[in-house]
C-alpha cells in the first residue's frame, strides 16, 4: 500500500466540475487580477473568520512582509517570535530592517511559551526596544487566544498572528466564539496547495479589524498606490489572483467540512496508538473535538527510538511523512549575525530531533491510517529485537 503524507488529487476528483466551471468564467471574462472573484473571496472569508477586513494576496509570506511593514516599526526594533516555524515568519521581521527575538517553545504541543515570552517583556536588557510579537498558530492548533489578548494589552506590543496553518481554528472567550488570527493587530493566511485552505499555486490573505491598517495594507499590495500611478510610499506587487480566488471560493465552502474529517482522523489515530500499545514510544497530538485544533499537520514525537530511522522504514513501506521543522530558525545560516547558538533552545533542538508529520488530508482513508500505525508499531518490534 501506498499512503501520501498528502493528496491533493483526491480532492479535485470531488471539487473538478466546479473548479472547471469557475475557471472557464474567469478565463471567458478577461479579468484576472483583483477582479470579483477576490473581492467576494476576501468577503466570505471576512465573514467567516468575524474580522472587519480582509485582503488577499500573492502568499502567507507576502502577508506577513506586509503587515510587519503596516505596522511601522522602527529600524533595529525586536520583534518576539518562535524558532521553531516555517522561515518566512522570521524573514518578514528581517526583510523589514528589524531583529527577531526568539523565544523557545513548550514541550506540551512546541507553541512559543508565553510564560517566558513575558518573562521577557519584564526583563530583557533593552525591553523598551521590543515592539511586536509574531505568535505562531501551529499545526493546526490555536494558540492561547484569550493570553495573547491580554499580552497585548498589558505590554502594549503589536501582534501579527501567523495563521498560515491554522484557518478556522477557534476559541470560545467570554461565550464567544473567537477565530485564530483574529486577536492580534493582524492575522496573516497563507492559501498554498497543501494548506486547510488550499489553492492551485500560492496564495495568501491579511486580516484585520483596523481600518487605518487595512487601508495601508490594501494600497501596499499594489505598489503603495491608493489611485493608481500615484505612490504614496513605496509597496509590493503582491495580490491574489482570479484564478486562486476562483478555485477558494468553492474550497472555503467546503471547510468546516474538511475540518470535521480532519478532526475524525486525528482521533482515529489517537485510537490507534492506544489499540497497538505504543503510548510509551509515541507522544501525539490531543485528539480535540472543540475545533481549537484543525489538525493541519499531524506530528508525533518519539519518546525512543529514532525518527530518522523511522522515517526511513516508513519510506520503505510506501508511507510519506515529513520533517517540521529539522532546523531551528535561530540556526540557520542566513540568520548567524543574530548570534544564537545551537544549543540556545533546548525544546526547539529537541523538537527537531525527534518529530515526524504523518500523513493527514480529508480524505485519508481508515485503512491508510491502520497501516501506518501498524508500521510504526513494526518499526519498534524491529528496533527493539
Ligand atoms: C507558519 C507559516 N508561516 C508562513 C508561511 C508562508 O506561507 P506561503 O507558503 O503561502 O508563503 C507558511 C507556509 O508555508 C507557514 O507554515
Amino acid at each position: 500500500m501506498k499512503v501520501p503524507l498528502f493528496d491533493m488529487t483526491r480532492q479535485y476528483e470531488k471539487l473538478r466540475k466546479e473548479i472547471l466551471k469557475n475557471l472557464d468564467a474567469v478565463f471567458a471574462s478577461g479579468r484576472v487580477i483583483l477582479g470579483d472573484n477576490v473581492k467576494m473571496l476576501e468577503e466570505n472569508v471576512q465573514k467567516y473568520l468575524i474580522t472587519k477586513h480582509a485582503i488577499g494576496v500573492a502568499s502567507g509570506s507576502d502577508a506577513l512582509l506586509i503587515a510587519v511593514k503596516a505596522l511601522n516599526f522602527e529600524k533595529g526594533d525586536y520583534i518576539i517570535t518562535t524558532p521553531y516555524t516555517f522561515f518566512a515568519t522570521a524573514s518578514s521581521i528581517t526583510r523589514n530592517g528589524l531583529k527577531p527575538l526568539f523565544v523557545d517553545i513548550t514541550e506540551k504541543d512546541y507553541d512559543i511559551d508565553l510564560g517566558k515570552v513575558e518573562d521577557i517583556l519584564q526583563n530583557h536588557p533593552e525591553k523598551e526596544k521590543i515592539k511586536g510579537f509574531i505568535p505562531v498558530h501551529l499545526f493546526g492548533k490555536s494558540m492561547d487566544l484569550k493570553r495573547l489578548k491580554q499580552i497585548k494589552e498589558k505590554y502594549g506590543i503589536k501582534i501579527i498572528e501567523d495563521n498560515a496553518q491554522s484557518i478556522g481554528a477557534r476559541e470560545q472567550i467570554d461565550g464567544k466564539e473567537v477565530y485564530a488570527g483574529t486577536v492580534g493587530d493582524v492575522g496573516t493566511i497563507s492559501f498554498f496547495p497543501t494548506k486547510n485552505l488550499g489553492g492551485y499555486g500560492d496564495g495568501g490573505m491579511i486580516i484585520t479589524d483596523n481600518d487605518d491598517l487595512a487601508a495601508r495594507m490594501r494600497k501596499l499590495r499594489v505598489h503603495g498606490a491608493a489611485k493608481k500611478y500615484h505612490h504614496d510610499e513605496v509597496g509590493f506587487n503582491s495580490r491574489l489572483d482570479e484564478v486562486q480566488a476562483a478555485i477558494l471560493k468553492i474550497k472555503l465552502k467546503e471547510l468546516e467540512k474538511y475540518i470535521e474529517k480532519r478532526i475524525k482522523k486525528a482521533e482515529n489515530y489517537a485510537e490507534l496508538f492506544k489499540k497497538h500499545n505504543l503510548e510509551d514510544k509515541i507522544k501525539y497530538p490531543e485528539a480535540k473535538t472543540d475545533k481549537s485544533h484543525v489538525y493541519h499537520q499531524y506530528v508525533v514525537e518519539l519518546k525512543k527510538g529514532n525518527r530518522d530511522r523511522l522515517k526511513d522504514f516508513l519510506k520503505e513501506k510506501g508511507i510519506g511523512t515529513s520533517i517540521y521543522y529539522p532546523v531551528g530558525l535561530h540556526s540557520q545560516e542566513c540568520f548567524k549575525e543574530l548570534g544564537y547558538s545551537e544549543d540556545d533552545f533546548p525544546v526547539t533542538q529537541h523538537a527537531t530531533k525527534t518529530t515526524l508529520a504523518l500523513p493527514i488530508f480529508p480524505e485519508l482513508k481508515k485503512k491508510e491510517q491502520e497501516y501506518v500505525v501498524e508500521n510504526i508499531k513494526k518499526y519498534f518490534e524491529e528496533e527493539e529485537k
